[in-house]
């Protein structure tokens, strides 16, 4: 998978790709990545990339010609590669998107907008799709960007170093994460618990499903809508409401 990211900040992305997890990834030829600088790609000395918006109002907006050169340095690169655009306006990234991305696609090149917008032109000739991580409005889009490649590249196989790590994390399968515990034993007189110190693979494994069923519950119980509870779902969440009832009857 091969990430380009035009943006006016490359040292921003550069230290990025420069770090953790995604740099182990680079250095083992899983990934790639490069950050362009648009700028390089103006072609008057001042190396303009902004202009004033025809029609007046404030604000600058990113011309059209640094970035349609920009995006054909990186389609020489990675040919294949979709050109994402991040914008509030775009479609929400979440976990389906991102195992989409990671089983589907070689390459992506992400335009990072600054200033009030970028040329309407850039969004309808040059654009494949526009991306969004949320409802509010940064100043750019390289956050944005680095947020996609990070949940995309966990999920490529060897970049965590081990494929199971991505396999139960939340989301997956619309259910959250359940919880974990590291030593000591005892923290702040909260024992880890027993189950967990038995061995009991099977047991384990049913508090587990339990655990992120609960937390699922408290925390986001709207993705019992994209997913409805599954037999054994039903039969771990009807267990446990007997046991609430029991207590509430005390
Ligand atoms: N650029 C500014 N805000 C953004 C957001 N929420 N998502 C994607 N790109 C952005």
């Amino acid at each position: 998978m091969d990430f380009t990211v035009l943006t006016l900040f490359p040292e921003l992305v550069a230290a990025f790709f420069g770090h953790g997890m995604i740099h182990r990834g680079i250095e083992r030829n899983l990934i790639a990545g490069k950050a362009v600088n648009i700028r390089d790609f103006s072609c008057d000395r001042h190396k303009t990339v902004d202009d004033r918006p025809y029609g007046g109002g404030s604000g600058m907006v990113m011309k059209p010609e640094p970035l349609e050169e920009a995006i054909s340095f990186a389609k020489k690169r990675t040919p294949e590669a979709k050109v994402i655009l991040m914008t509030p306006q775009g479609t929400r990234f979440d976990q389906k998107k991102a195992c989409e991305i990671a089983e589907g696609m070689k390459g992506l090149i992400f335009i990072c907008g600054r200033y009030e917008g970028i040329d309407e032109r850039v969004y309808t000739q040059l654009v494949d799709e526009e991306i969004s991580i949320g409802d509010y409005v940064m100043t750019g889009g390289e956050l944005a960007a680095m947020a996609i490649i990070d949940s995309v590249s966990r999920m490529i196989p060897g970049v965590l170093g081990s494929s199971a790590s991505s396999q139960s994390d939340s989301f997956i399968d619309d259910r959250l994460e359940y919880a974990q515990y590291t030593r000591p034993e005892v923290f702040n007189d909260l024992p880890v618990p027993g189950v967990l110190l038995s061995g009991n693979h099977e047991k384990i494994r049913q508090w587990r499903k339990r655990s992120s069923l609960q937390r699922t519950f408290m925390k986001r119980p709207d993705l019992f809508e994209t997913q409805a509870p599954t037999a054994e779902e039903k039969k771990i969440l009807r267990q446990w409401c007997r046991e609430l009832e029991t207590l509430v009857n005390q």
